[in-house]
């Protein structure tokens, strides 16, 4: 491959680019698995010493046209890892299940339940038995940075949430919420798997920052949540994303080349017999 990047980023909604770095290219990298989302910027960042290449790689594709069942996932993350990338930030618009956790505020979950139905959601579906572990599904060490990078900015933020990814593209109903809330769960959206059960099994350590939009269906004064108010709060807030990201540069930086902690971890997975 003839481009290389260090760290993927991967867009949700109201993120569709990295703005303030200097682009050096755009590429649309063909996977065994097809096409990413999109073309791919390449972006770099420096100073000093220290110097840092994104490949960011917008989830819904420019133009928010890919639906979230229909995300080339496979794709995304292999593209990613074909890049050099060795580790992934994604980035998402989530609803709130907490009071706590208001529309504007990041959170950096650490726990995903999955709740999504019509999604493939491995590599390893055919020919060979691998059980990656999963226990963990985010990255401390991505999440300690990115924490960090929000305090640094005096940004409201909620750690070690946990994540509930629902299918979609209808939101859930209001006995669904509440049920979602009694698990102790923080978060909703519809785009973390299978990215990150993906993400793992290419051995790619990965962290979601979340922004919370709404407050999901489950407060019983309240109206169940909408498209409009989602978008609504996506733009106010959309500036903060980049931010953020800005911010988190200089200590991914610091950390390049030592931040994959996952390498040769797939190997314990394999379950069928050797030849
Ligand atoms: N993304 C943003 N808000 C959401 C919600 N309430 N449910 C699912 N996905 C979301």
């Amino acid at each position: 491959m003839k481009h290389k990047a260090d760290i993927g980023i991967i867009g949700g909604t109201g993120v569709y680019g990295v703005e303030g770095m200097r682009v050096t290219d755009k590429v649309r990298v063909k996977t065994a698995w097809g096409y990413p989302s999109d073309e791919i910027t390449l972006a770099e960042y420096h100073e000093g010493d220290k110097a840092i290449t994104l490949a960011f790689l917008p989830r819904h594709g420019k133009g928010h046209f890919i639906p979230p069942t229909k995300i080339p996932a496979h794709a995304n993350l292999a593209a990613l890892k074909m890049l050099g990338c060795e580790a992934v930030v994604s980035f998402s618009a989530v609803g709130s299940l907490k009071e706590e956790i208001p529309p504007g505020h990041f959170v950096l979950p650490s726990q995903v339940i999955d709740r999504t139905r019509h999604r493939r959601d491995t590599y390893f579906d055919e020919g060979i038995v691998v059980h990656v572990s999963f226990g963990d599904p985010m990255d401390n060490t991505l999440a300690t940075i990115l924490a960090g990078a929000i305090r640094q900015l005096s940004l409201p933020l909620a750690e070690n949430e946990t994540l509930i990814c629902m299918e979609g593209p209808q939101f859930s109903t209001r006995a669904e919420s509440k049920l979602y809330k009694s698990w102790g769960a923080g978060i909703i959206n519809m785009s973390v798997l299978p990215e990150a059960k993906l993400a793992r099994e290419l051995e790619l350590p990965y962290q979601m920052i979340c922004m919370a939009t709404d407050y999901d269906s489950w407060r019983e004064h309240d109206h169940a949540v909408t498209a409009d108010e989602i978008m609504a709060v996506v733009k106010k807030n959309s500036d903060n994303a980049q931010k953020v990201l800005k911010a988190a540069l200089p200590h991914l930086a610091a950390k390049k080349g030592s931040l994959n902690s996952l390498i040769g971890s797939v190997k314990f997975g394999i379950i069928t017999a050797p030849e």
